[in-house]
């Protein structure tokens, strides 16, 4: 039967989608066990994968139809797609029916997140699984563990350089191990994240050992070249990612006798998509890691999946029809599954991956900036430049809200927002970088410079929350003063990433003001990544020390003080409807050092306000009387009433979540 359109035209390609399916469905059907088709398995998936069809064909005939073997590769994937369902597990499924029910589950007010790396946080899976208690007392409902996978010997990015998505690194346990701890974060309610690294393997994953042993398949994985002409003029229009750590973005391999594709570092080896053996090796590998009992996927480095001669290789078209393919995938055969999209690029290219056909979720890599922007400037216009068109997200996606995460900080703020308020982006971006690595004078912070580039100039920032936040330089200073100016800072960032709309994601440690770890250079493999820095490892003595209230001198109380209090804004945001779902208005506030919105959601509203400055700031009281559509206010932090007959003065660093009374 041929389908014409709504507009009488028929369309070429969905006639080819249909005859496609009806040769594919017949020869699924070898896949699925007796008990498998009475017991209403394979009439799911297929019954999914009919609704999905036309997509996902038009997705893959796009990027692959000029193959001579496409139709095979097809089937290959449907295949594996097959098998991943069959695969998955009892509660897994039940889970898909709920989620499939409830499709933005995702944006509630309770979902609170927060990452780690298994080695430092509890040496290992089984030792994590003991931290529930844990994450509970702190208010998370979701945890991103980093990636834990089994990975090359010495230096491997941490843990980004993956040679086999099967196995889970010894030093961390086993897949087992991963699957009970999956089973009991469940049972407490908590999601699991996991990355997806599928931008490249690790230069000793078996596909990359074959390459090297010379097998042509193998190579096709990969991008080889046997001299420097295609590198050099790839060349021409790229970027480099770690220019401290190799120039240019190709590494030359003895075995080989050929240059390899390493965006990253030389020993992380980019893969080819224009191979679609490539897109259904990663699909399987995809949903096994879904399998083990992964609810967000975190899809590392989307920016540089897909690569074109004349281009910059970022964020090109193909590579959001990738995403979508694997959306599409997941969809059919692990249909609970979220996508989260870390894409640290322009925020214009930001937006671009998030949608419910693509990223559910992203990292919002322009707030986190802008934040730290707004601190060090204690200017808000720039923010609120942003804020006003770049917030506002499809309808089933959310931000995911951080302020630091295991990476560095870049700053993505778009110049023309920042030129339209006078502001050059280059020279901004020096400041900011003077600034947070405690160069410009009278900066609290001590961030120190990852990935300098000579060439540009270009250069971005490591540090954890604390340090950056002047907690290291006020301790040093032994100044009370200062300590409370610095944990206000901290405090002051939570209380927007919390309530601004989308999921806040905490960077484990955070939450008790960890400072800078400066012993990683002892150790070779990581001492030429200042990132390390910001990964030290887990101190649990230190929270003995707070829970106690003891150890002033060393600290004790401080820490103990910054978790009390985030652990409280974190209460505070899960019992407030408001503040699910991204309704957010910006609330005109005459006074540039402070940040007002209004967050909405079903007949609910809190008005946040954050002054940006270690002085007093007065907020007109018609400004609060607009934006909170009211004359007496609760401020939900202190308990303090408000009345708005006179301004409001706040205090250093204050921040208000003000609901009507
Ligand atoms: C992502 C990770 C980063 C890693 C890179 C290469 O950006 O967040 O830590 O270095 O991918 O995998
Ligand atoms: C670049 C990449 C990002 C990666 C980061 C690691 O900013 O765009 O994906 O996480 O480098 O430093």
């Amino acid at each position: 039967m041929i389908v014409t359109s709504r507009n009488g035209q028929h369309d070429p390609l969905q006639t080819e989608a249909e005859i496609s399916l009806k040769r594919l469905l017949p020869r699924l059907e070898a896949v699925w066990s007796e008990e498998e088709t009475q017991n209403g398995l394979a009439r799911d998936f297929t019954q999914r994968l009919i609704h999905e069809w036309p997509r996902l064909f038009r997705l893959l005939y796009t990027l692959y139809n000029g193959r001579y073997d496409f139709f095979y590769h097809l089937e290959e994937i449907l295949f594996t797609a097959a098998r991943g369902w069959k695969q998955r597990g009892d509660e897994l499924r039940e889970q898909d029916d709920h989620r499939r029910n409830d499709p933005t589950w995702f944006e509630s007010e309770r979902m609170v997140g927060g990452a780690l790396y298994v080695d430092l946080f509890s040496e290992n899976l089984s030792k994590l699984r003991e931290c529930i208690p844990y994450f509970k007392e702190l208010g998370l409902t979701y945890v991103h563990l980093m990636p834990l996978f089994a990975v090359r010997p010495g230096d491997n990015d941490g843990g980004y350089a993956i040679s086999n998505y099967r196995s889970v690194d010894p030093r961390l346990g086993t897949i087992e191990d991963l699957q009970l701890l999956a089973d009991e974060l469940r049972a407490a309610g908590i999601c699991l994240c996991l990355d997806f690294v599928f931008n490249h393997t690790s230069d000793d994953h078996y596909w990359a050992q074959h390459a090297q042993a010379g097998d042509v398949e193998y190579q096709q994985y990969y991008y080889c070249f046997p001299d420097r002409h295609m590198p050099d003029q790839y060349e021409r229009t790229l970027r480099e990612i770690f220019p401290t750590v190799r120039r240019g973005n190709f590494t030359w391999h003895d075995g080989m006798q050929k240059w390899v594709w390493t965006t990253f570092n030389s020993f992380q080896w980019d893969l080819n998509y224009h191979n679609p053996a490539v897109f259904r090796a990663m699909l399987e590998e995809m949903l096994f890691i879904a399998n083990t009992g992964v609810d967000i996927l975190r899809l590392d480095a989307v920016a540089f999946i897909w690569k074109q001669m004349g281009t910059n290789c970022e964020n090109l078209p193909e590579a959001h029809l990738l995403i979508q393919a694997f959306n599409c995938l997941a969809s059919i055969a692990a249909p609970g599954l979220v996508f989260k999209s870390e894409a640290i690029v322009h925020p214009d290219e930001v937006v671009k991956y998030i949608g419910a056909n693509e990223c559910q979720i992203s990292y919002n890599p322009t707030l986190m900036a802008l934040l730290w922007e707004s601190l060090a400037t204690r200017n808000t216009r720039l923010l609120k430049k942003s804020l006003s068109h770049r917030h506002k997200l499809p309808i089933g996606t959310a931000w995911v809200n951080y302020l630091r995460c295991h990476d560095d900080i870049g700053w993505t703020f778009d110049d023309d927002d920042a030129g339209q308020l006078g502001i050059n982006g280059y020279d901004h971006r020096q400041f900011l970088n003077q600034f947070y690595t405690g160069q410009f004078p009278g900066s609290f912070a001590r961030g120190v410079p990852f990935q300098h580039n000579p060439t540009t100039g270009d250069m971005r920032i490591s540090g954890t929350l604390a340090s950056l936040a002047g907690l290291e330089q006020a301790i040093e200073f032994h100044d009370p003063k200062l300590i409370e100016m610095s944990v206000r800072r901290m405090c002051l960032l939570y209380g927007i990433t919390l309530s601004i709309g989308g999921i806040p994601l905490l960077y484990l440690g955070e939450e008790w003001g960890m400072l800078n770890d400066y012993d990683f250079v002892k150790d070779p493999a990581k001492a030429g990544d200042t990132r390390w820095i910001h990964r030290p490892k887990m101190k649990w003595e230190y929270l003995q020390d707070f829970q106690q209230d003891v150890d002033e001198q060393n600290g004790g109380a401080i820490r103990g003080k910054i978790f009390r209090k985030i652990q409280r804004l974190i209460s505070l945001r899960k019992k407030l409807p408001s503040l699910a779902g991204q309704g957010m208005d910006l609330v005109p506030i005459d006074n540039p050092h402070v940040l007002g919105f209004v967050r909405h959601n079903e007949g609910n509203r809190t008005l946040i306000l954050a002054n940006f400055t270690e002085e007093s700031q007065r907020v007109p009281a018609n400004n609060i009387r607009t934006g909170g559509l009211g004359r007496f206010f609760q401020d939900l932090i202190s308990d303090e009433e408000i009345a708005t007959h006179d301004d409001l003065i706040m205090q250093p660093y204050g921040l208000l979540w003000l609901e009507r009374i």
